[in-house]
């Protein structure tokens, strides 16, 4: 046994599912770069007071999850727990409120957070997050689903739900906390413990508490919907007229209110149908007020996030494979007086037109090279022995169909284009 393993509740990416990080990565881009957003790509860790301020304390987030750190200089640091206050500060930061709205931004990255880790859950994970800063249209918000919608379905994942609600905002939010609060109250003793201090703390908290009990309670709770001001239930008209309008199935879900401080309005979360809806491969809302809570004049903003570990386990589940497009690997065997300084040559001129070669190290069988190639899946095996080093040759044989041929070294690279 090793002495060290990976900290709990990370993973390394072995080679074997590289391919499949680089088909969701790529696809997050594609998908990213064709809806018009742009990528920006903040720190792995910002000040500490970033995420109280923007995520909120009385989240799990902030009072329990974030890596943070005094470091040598004295600052208080946190590795980023999630995207979004960070694009916001470099959108302040940077002055890009100065160009064309909404500023249209997505990113790729690590994330940690100090969850309990489990399938799916990780302490450090990767994200794929778009943001759409300084537009109110609620046709922004059905964008934002759009992109992440598009992005499940090129994948290739299917059985998704989308849930969908509205919380409202600053000006209609406390009345309905104060319903919510009279009806928890009357049914104090029924709460779990956790879901007790909620009350005191961030009661919207309650209506996803994952407690059965709790749970049951909550389905009879008032809905936000029915406290919604004019403005957000016209927001939220429009959200849904877009959707549909998109072709974009969704069902309003009335507990379903977003594990983070900043949103208004419009939230929802991606769901996959087999996990029996308990863990969402992705979420997001509207956040209208975050900007100027780090500082920047009133913005309206909505964004989305999904964790790229999630994706890859339901495709995984899926059966899912990427095809390969990389080109096949040329192995360069060789054996006899100078075929060492051919072998690596030859080598060379194969990669510098942009084919994979690897060459044989440590003087070993004709047969023993040949074995190497198969078991690392080689497709070419260029083979030099003391003949061909004489005549300038190569014998290239094809490892999936075993034809070979003898030609001159200069034109292998042409040779290969061929095929
Ligand atoms: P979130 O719901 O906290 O939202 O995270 C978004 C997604 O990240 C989740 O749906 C999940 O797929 C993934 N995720 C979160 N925590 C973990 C974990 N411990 N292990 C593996 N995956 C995880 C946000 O982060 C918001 N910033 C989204 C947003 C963007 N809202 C507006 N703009």
């Amino acid at each position: 046994m090793a002495t060290f393993q990976a900290p709990r509740g990370t993973a390394d990416i072995l080679p074997d599912v590289q391919p499949l990080w680089r088909f969701v990565t790529e696809t997050a881009r594609e998908v990213a770069l064709r809806h018009g957003y742009a990528r920006l790509d903040t720190p792995i860790f910002e000040a500490t007071g970033l995420f109280v301020r923007g995520v909120g304390e009385g989240t799990d987030i902030v009072d329990k999850e974030m890596y943070s750190f005094r470091d040598k200089g004295g600052d208080d640091l946190t590795l980023r727990p999630e995207a979004t206050a960070a694009l916001c500060r470099a959108y302040l930061e940077h002055g890009l409120q100065n160009g064309p709205r909404p500023v249209k931004l997505f990113t790729i990255g690590p994330f940690f957070r100090h969850d309990k880790p489990q399938a799916g859950r990780y302490r450090q994970f990767q994200q794929f997050n778009c943001e759409a800063i300084g537009e109110i249209d609620p046709a922004v918000d059905a964008e934002i689903i759009q992109v992440a919608w598009r992005f499940y379905r090129e994948l290739g994942l299917h059985d998704l739900a989308l849930a969908l609600n509205s919380i409202g905002c600053p000006k209609c939010r406390p009345n309905y906390l104060d319903a919510l609060r009279a009806y928890s109250e009357a049914h104090f003793d029924d709460l779990c413990h956790d879901c007790q201090g909620r009350l005191a703390r961030n009661p919207l908290r309650l209506l996803d508490c994952k407690n059965p009990r709790c749970q049951a309670l909550m389905a009879g709770a008032p809905k936000t919907t029915d406290y919604l001001c004019a403005e957000c239930a016209d927001h939220f008209a429009g959200v849904r007229r877009f959707l549909g309008i998109l072709g974009i199935p969704y069902q309003i879900d009335h507990r379903l209110v977003r594990g983070l401080d900043y949103y208004t309005k419009t939230v929802f979360e991606v769901l996959p149908a087999e996990t029996g809806g308990q863990s969402a491969i992705g979420g997001g809302g509207r956040y209208d007020g975050l900007i100027e809570q780090l500082g920047g004049h009133p913005t309206p903003a909505v964004g989305f996030a999904t964790g790229l570990e999630r994706v890859i386990l339901n495709l995984q589940r899926q059966g899912v494979t990427p095809e390969s497009t990389a080109p096949p690997l040329v192995y360069v065997v060789h054996r006899g007086a100078g075929a060492d300084e051919a072998a690596w040559q030859l080598a060379r001129s194969i990669r510098e037109a942009g084919w994979p070669a690897v060459v044989s190290f440590g003087g070993r069988s004709i047969k023993a090279q040949m074995r190497n190639a198969n078991a690392l899946g080689a497709g070419w095996a260029a083979i030099l022995q003391e003949n061909e080093v004489q005549a300038g040759t190569v014998t290239l044989r094809n490892l999936r169909d075993h034809a070979e041929e003898v030609l001159p070294q200069s034109k292998i690279a042409a040779r290969l284009r061929r095929d």
